[in-house]
């Protein structure tokens, strides 16, 4: 039977009582880790979100708390009155922050039972089963370290953008489709029957009509929807510290702003300090060099390019690739000969097939054997290449040649990762930030023959390259920024189109008519009529950063409800089938019949 506690009043947490407590009349209260009974001597480690602490039952001074102790099992919640005591040198645990003192105890309430858990909280069991009973999960220290950080990390955000002038304002989930470029999760709504809201993919709309409200600087810990494939650093629904302000000039206004409060979280987080600016790479030379514009700069292996060098040559691979507009870049892996067999080449060749590569050309430079592509260059290419790569005997060459730059920048960027990853080249012990800027303003799509925005269609172009709005679109570069930490993005954001003209002929070049334009963003662009600061900002992935943090790849473990690949819940088994009567509410029918029809 589950005992009330009154008049019993908590004064300490388990994890933090220490010698210095000694003599000190306690009450402390958690779920029983482990229990051991010894005959006439019985122990239980009790543990809650700050530790365990061992409390001591002896027979010999109280018999009746020592059986009632003697019938606590694992996972039962406890409240434990006593006393702290000393323990005997031999006694001592030096693996237990507590492990110097324990608690003798005077009174015990057992304020919940518990039935035997499907998992023990001390195991690692598989992650299936962790999720189906997160609540059990989330018991583990491991995990509980991970949302303690995470708060630190909000936390930290909080007081930092107090002090920097922001104001916390929320926006609505229940809003209007937000071009963001993922799809969107959509809510019916009962009311309008056949229309629907949509979950807001980032508050980007919302924040710059605050600013147009004379907000001047807004942040939210906003919670963001994409209904979109699942990755381990990307889940359906995820959360950005996100911020805007108004009377921004230049791109470094932001950026500013956004480095000072990453310091600010690496300081006061995890004792980190950074004291220089953050090198700041532009779009094409992360791309040139890294073939990422998330690069990974803790190794080296950078891209070459050949093209030049094998223009000429006797390689249709190449010299169709560069004729159709695309190129033929390498990466040298020094000493790299050695490491990788053919068959491991091979793979290398079906690994970049995933970014649209056709295959790899590979070259094991070894002593006495020459790379079979030599056959189709003639000597002084071979010495140019030779000289480009900055080739030695015992290197590896990887070669990528293909008629569109992209594929060649992604599967090099690619494969470049996957072998620094396979060769252990990348130092885990730092932290590599960095800045990308002057990202292109648009992305052409072959495939549809048009532009799409790269980032979001309010995202200033450079005022240099307005002038290439209309004649060259590709050229315009945008006032864009992405924080990379680790060659994963950890925060994005813009300098935002505060003119309308500007706006309107954004909207034409990537082929939206007035009607369109009206339609989706009608309310937006009559906002900008009435004066607008000119403003930018910018979205940190919080739960990127706190991965970051806490030292983990897998983003699961720093949400405490997460998804799992299927966007599903396997806790709560959302989503899940509705009573057809709800559905009838909102005007729905299903085209595919529900395997149990409930409610009707
Ligand atoms: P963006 O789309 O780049 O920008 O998002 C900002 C940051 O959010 C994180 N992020 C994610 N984290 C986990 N799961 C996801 N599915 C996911 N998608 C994005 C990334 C990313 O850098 N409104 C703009 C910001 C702005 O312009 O101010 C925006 O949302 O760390």
């Amino acid at each position: 039977m589950a005992e009330f506690f009154t008049g019993l009043k908590r004064t300490d947490m388990c994890g933090t009582l220490r010698h210095k407590h000694k003599d000190k009349e306690v009450t402390v209260m958690g779920f029983a880790q482990k229990c051991r009974n010894l005959g006439s001597l019985l122990f239980i480690d009790l543990r809650d979100r700050t530790g365990l602490v061992q409390v001591a039952f002896d027979s010999s001074k109280n018999k009746e708390l020592f059986e009632k102790a003697a019938t606590v099992r694992n996972e039962y919640v406890l409240v434990v009155k006593g006393t702290v005591r000393a323990r005997s040198a031999k006694n001592k645990n030096p693996n237990m922050p507590t492990g110097g003192i324990e608690v003798e105890a005077s009174d015990l309430r057992i304020v919940s039972e518990a039935e035997t858990a499907p998992f023990s909280v001390a195991d690692d069991v598989n992650e299936q089963l962790r999720l189906k009973y997160r609540y059990l999960d989330l018991r583990r220290p491991a995990l509980q370290s991970k949302l303690v950080m995470r708060d630190k990390i909000a936390r930290t955000a909080r007081n930092y953008l107090a002090k920097q002038g922001f104001l916390e304002i929320e926006t609505p989930f229940l809003g209007k489709s937000t071009p963001e470029g993922a799809r969107d999760y959509l809510v019916p709504s009962r009311i309008k029957k056949g229309s629907f809201y949509a979950l807001p993919q980032s508050p980007q709309l919302y924040k710059q009509l605050l600013m147009i409200a004379g907000m001047d600087r807004y942040y939210q810990i906003a919670r963001c929807f994409r209904d979109e494939d699942l990755r381990a650093n990307r889940q359906p629904e995820f959360t950005q510290i996100d911020l805007e302000m108004s009377f921004v000039d230049s791109e470094e206004d932001v950026m500013e702003i956004a480095e000072g409060l990453i310091k600010k979280l690496f300081a006061d987080c995890l004792k980190v300090k950074f004291t220089e600016p953050f090198r700041r790479l532009s779009f094409e030379e992360a791309m040139e060099r890294f073939g990422s514009d998330k690069p990974d700069t803790r190794f080296g292996l950078e891209l070459q390019n050949l093209s030049a060098e094998v223009a000429e040559c006797g390689f249709g691979m190449f010299t169709d690739a560069i004729a159709a507009g695309g190129s033929v870049r390498a990466i040298t892996v020094p000493s790299g000969a050695a490491a990788f067999t053919r068959k491991e080449c091979d793979a290398f060749g079906e690994f970049v097939k995933d970014f649209g590569a056709k295959g790899v050309v590979s070259a094991l430079f070894k002593e006495g054997t020459v790379p079979s592509f030599f056959k189709f260059l003639n000597d002084g290419e071979i010495a140019a290449v030779k000289a480009r790569l900055s080739v030695k005997d015992g290197d590896a060459v990887f070669i990528v040649a293909d008629k569109s730059d992209k594929v060649v920048f992604d599967s090099l960027g690619a494969l470049r990762l996957h072998i620094a990853k396979k060769l252990s080249l990348i130092d885990e012990s730092k932290f590599d930030i960095l800045w990308v800027k002057d990202f292109p303003l648009y992305e052409y799509s072959a495939e549809d023959g048009r532009y799409y925005a790269m980032h979001h269609p309010f995202t200033s172009p450079k005022n240099e390259d307005l002038q290439y709005m209309e004649s060259n679109p590709s050229k315009v570069r945008a006032k864009a920024y992405d924080l990379v930490i680790n060659g994963q993005e950890a925060g994005g954001g813009s300098v935002r189109i505060h003119n309308p003209a500007i706006q309107k002929l954004m909207f034409q070049v990537l082929g939206m008519s007035d009607e369109e334009i009206k339609e989706r963003f009608g309310f937006f662009i009559e906002a900008f009529k009435y004066g607008t600061p000119p403003h930018g900002g910018l979205a940190f992935g919080m739960d990127r950063l706190a991965m970051l943090f806490t030292g983990t790849d897998n983003i699961k473990d720093v949400i405490a409800f997460p998804k799992v690949q299927n966007a599903s819940c396997l806790m709560t088994g959302a989503p899940d089938y509705v009573e057809l009567k709800q559905l009838k509410e909102l005007g729905i029918e299903l085209r595919a019949k529900q395997p149990t029809d409930k409610g009707e």
